[in-house]
């Protein structure tokens, strides 16, 4: 997977992504990331990308230009019917999830906007077709920590990036249940011991157990989604009972 930042900050993103898991992706080929420093693509004498908002205001905006130079440059290789997707990361967008992450895993080239100073000008958003992504509701200084996240949470679903594809099975969100307590060895930490049902060995009482904390967990902390772990749980029971009817009626 391809995934082009556009950044007036490349080195911030260098910082984040050239480590650990994603930065062994980078290294193997699995995943292409190029942070572009929009800085580059000024046509001002001064390398300026800024200027003060029409209308008056507070602070300056990041002008189009270098912007729409910055895009052009990153997407003049490519064949004219492929058109990479482009978010813009703005605490203004639709706040990003774990499905937004695996939608995006399916993209093949991906074009991330990290903003600055008090925003864009909105032409440049426009012409890029942006979509605009928030991480969460708050306000960060720059976009570049949110494009960092995003890159994370879709890069680590890319085939190849984590050890085992099975590490996205049971893990916080899919099935819309947070991720049950781990313990690791040492069995006893300062009196505080590992759940003996761990330590018994027998699966199908480990599955329960990990299940039921899972929905505890979910339940006291984000009622949100449990509500929807909830609502899908008891139409599938539904469904089975259904289906066990249908079955021993035609068996009559
Ligand atoms: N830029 C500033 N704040 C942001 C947020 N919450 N999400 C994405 N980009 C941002």
């Amino acid at each position: 997977m391809k995934i082009d930042i556009m950044t007036l900050f490349p080195a911030q993103i260098e910082a984040v992504l050239g480590e650990s898991i994603i930065g062994r992706a980078r290294a193997a080929g699995i995943l292409d990331i190029k942070a572009h420093n929009i800085r580059d693509y000024s046509e001002d004498k001064h390398r300026r990308v800024d200027d003060t908002p029409c209308g008056g205001g507070r602070g300056m905006l990041m002008a189009a230009p270098p912007i729409v130079n910055c895009y052009n440059a990153i997407i003049s290789d490519l064949p004219e019917e492929v058109t990479p997707k482009v978010l813009y990361m703005s605490p203004r967008g639709k706040t990003f999830s774990q499905e937004d992450a695996k939608q995006l895993a399916n993209e093949e080239h991906l074009i991330i906007l990290c903003g600055h100073y008090e925003g864009i000008d909105q032409r440049a958003i426009d012409h890029l077709n942006a979509e605009e992504v928030s991480i969460g509701d708050y306000v960060l200084t720059g976009g570049e920590l949110a494009a960092c996240i995003i890159t994370d949470a879709v890069g680590r679903l890319i085939p190849g990036v984590l050890p085992e594809a099975v590490c996205h099975e049971k893990e916080s969100f899919e099935d819309d249940l947070l991720e049950y307590p781990q313990y690791t060895r040492p069995i006893d930490f300062m009196g505080m011991k590992v759940p003996d049902v761990l330590l018994s060995g027998h699966h199908a009482n480990i599955d329960k157990w990990r299940l039921e904390q899972a929905e505890i967990l979910t339940s006291q902390r984000r009622p949100d989604l449990y509500d929807k772990y909830f609502q899908r749980k008891s139409a599938a029971e539904e469904a089975k009972k259904r289906k066990k009817r249908r079955k021993t009626t035609t068996a009559e």
